[in-house]
């Protein structure tokens, strides 16, 4: 079959996309797929027809990539994709509405305060201090995030988040252990815990080598370690998330799990957590977790 690994895209991510990408189709060139990578623009529809494309590897991140629209495009021309589909996509990439679903389904996640652009929120107005987070609604790769200390960060902040989206969280800032749960098959395969050497583990620390540390497996208490791993299968589960993802928790002293976000497409790059917590988790070495993953298309 002829494997498209569709990469690039429109979004704030697109660097890290092409990585991922990249990183995705020379595995399958390495392992014998017919693979084509295809740099996703708003043609995408003509290429993909073009190409011949028989089945979609979706190596894009953020927006028209994770957020349903691509996948509803292929649903739409039948061809089967990896991943998950349009609905859980577009929860997962809304951090508003995926709380709103993760609390449903019982589980922790930070108190926050929804601002429209436009409206504006003094710090006395929080429902908790500060320090506090501020984050477009729908981005990744903690893009547009700030962390506020002082009370006159608040509205530069939110101005900041409001470039990427029309709606921005503050949420309480919660301090504890970053933990980030891999779900391969709908099942937790491990937790990895990640050190910034910055502040928090923002786009710099995310991509740049050596900016973050990570350590596997988290330092967790054996039993919190399994919990945090059923509560990633939780969450996957919670927005119908299909095949893998990555979950990512804040994990407090008390042992309080608070569920961030589920990354339904989580980095490929060559210092992405998902392929480290497979192979130090699951003994998966990149390809495999790649032909696994292409395994799961149009299921
Ligand atoms: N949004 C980035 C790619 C991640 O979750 O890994
Ligand atoms: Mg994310």
């Amino acid at each position: 079959k002829r494997i498209g690994v569709l990469m690039g895209g429109l979004s704030a991510e697109r660097d890290v996309s092409i990585k991922s990408g990249m990183a995705v189709h020379q595995a399958l060139l390495k392992r014998g797929y017919d693979s084509t990578a295809i740099d996703v623009r708003h043609s995408v529809a003509d290429v993909l027809r073009e190409e011949r494309i028989e089945v979609a590897f979706v190596a894009l991140h953020g927006r028209y990539g994770e957020d349903g629209c691509i996948q509803g495009l292929l649903e739409l021309m039948q061809i089967p994709y990896t991943g998950s589909g349009v609905l859980a996509s577009a929860l997962a990439m809304h951090k508003l509405y995926a709380k709103q679903a993760f609390s449903a389904a019982g589980l922790l996640t930070t108190p926050f305060v929804a601002v429209q652009r436009g409206a504006t929120i003094t710090p006395e107005q929080l429902p908790f201090g500060l320090p506090a987070v501020v984050k477009p609604v729908q981005e990744g790769s903690s893009v547009g995030v700030a962390i506020v200390k002082q009370a006159a960060e608040l509205a530069p902040s939110l101005d900041e988040a409001f470039r990427y989206d029309r709606i921005a969280l503050v949420e309480q800032y919660v301090k504890g252990q970053e933990v980030q749960v891999g779900i391969l098959n709908d099942r937790a395969i491990g937790a990895i815990e990640i050190i910034p050497k910055k502040e928090f583990y923002d786009y710099e620390a995310k991509y740049a080598d050596g900016m973050a540390e990570h350590v596997f497996p988290a330092r967790l208490a054996a039993e919190l370690y399994e919990t945090v791993q059923q509560l990633g299968v939780q969450a996957h589960r919670a927005l119908g998330c299909s095949g893998y993802s990555r979950v990512d928790f804040l994990v407090t002293e008390q042992g309080d799990c608070y569920v961030l976000e589920v990354n339904t497409l989580p980095g490929m790059t060559a210092l992405s957590l998902l392929p480290e917590i497979a192979l130090k988790g699951a003994g998966l070495s990149f390809e495999d977790l790649v032909e696994e993953i292409l395994s799961t298309a149009g299921l």
